[in-house]
């Protein structure tokens, strides 16, 4: 049954929202923080509707109903019980795909705030992060999507609850984005489905230990609250590299490392009043040692989230 047809349709608008990085080590599917690279939709209201995925990184996706971006505007506005009104969606991202850099998180969220947007905003935004964390699984990408900073967030079956933190004085950001792919499915398929109450204690105090060091601006504390044993190693062999930058990076510079998301970009987290030439030599070696192209960038945590537009 068709729902409700928004009363008044805005005027064009944009829609921007970020990369992210997942789990930061134990935070698995619990812990991510947002970084400046975007996907940008821009939505015309119109008579029908038109999905246009634009630039040579989203050649090859679907320029119709299908396309990811417009699946989420259909899924809020299902969940907002109402009728999606015709739109021509243009789709652009600079967020490399299938690197661990929460490219799906981003068109996802990017396309649910659209559709609230282009609805006349029935949902707020902790509806909005439910729909995005229910149907991504967890909430570890599209939480820092939606919001900026560092996010916190749980998903079960009583909801999405988080908690944001402004990033601390002085945390910048490291990638080494690979050339290669990894699908998502494929790195969780290495997961164990069991773990040992050692390595759940390990990992809840971790994480938590993690948490609190980054909600106090303990720098000091993010290479020791960093540890996990949840998912980087059985990950490792997917990603030549990983484990010497795991080991190692403290050594050249970085707070701490850890594979970002399900790879296979790694994330080192370093001072922002400290130089990064060591810490890029030393992912530079390992790149070379490991027969790796790809490219390695600082970056400051993003602290706006999704933004709207008017255009
Ligand atoms: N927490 C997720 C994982 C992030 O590590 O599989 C990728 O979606």
């Amino acid at each position: 049954m068709p729902g409700l047809f928004p009363a008044v349709l805005p005027a064009a608008f944009e829609v921007r929202s970020p990369a992210s990085s997942a789990n930061l080590g134990p935070g698995f599917d619990s812990l991510g923080l947002s970084v400046p690279l975007y996907t940008t939709l821009r939505v015309t209201p119109q008579t029908r509707t038109e999905v246009v995925p634009l630039g040579p990184d989203l050649e090859g996706t679907p320029a119709d109903e299908s396309n990811y971006v417009y699946r989420a505007m259909l899924l809020t506005a299902k969940r907002a019980g109402m009728t999606l009104p015709p739109a021509r969606v243009e789709i652009e991202t600079e967020v490399p795909l299938a690197r661990g850099l929460g490219s799906s998180a981003a068109a996802l969220v990017a396309g649910i705030v659209a559709a609230n947007e282009l609805l006349g905003r029935p949902l707020d935004d902790a509806t909005l992060l439910d729909v995005a964390a229910r149907e991504e699984g967890h909430a570890d990408n599209v939480a820092p999507a939606l919001y900026g900073g560092i996010v916190v967030a749980t998903l079960d079956k009583l909801g999405t609850h988080h908690i944001r933190l402004d990033p601390p004085a002085h945390l910048g950001v490291t990638v080494l984005i690979p050339d290669f792919e990894l699908s998502t499915a494929k790195a969780r398929a290495v997961l164990p489905n069991e773990y040992s109450r050692a390595d759940a204690v390990h990992a809840l105090s971790h994480s938590a230990l993690l948490a609190a060091a980054l909600a106090t601006g303990r720098l000091d504390l993010l290479q020791h609250a960093m540890q996990d044993y949840i998912h980087q190693i059985w990950r490792a062999p997917l990603v030549p590299g990983l484990s010497d930058i795991l080991e190692e990076a403290h050594k050249h510079g970085a707070l701490g490392a850890a594979l970002s998301g399900a790879g296979p970009t790694v994330l080192c987290f370093h001072d922002t009043r400290h130089e990064t030439h060591p810490l890029h030599a030393f992912l530079s070696s390992v790149m070379k040692r490991n027969g790796l192209e790809g490219q390695i960038l600082d970056l400051p945590i993003d602290t706006q989230g999704t933004l709207i537009r008017t255009l």
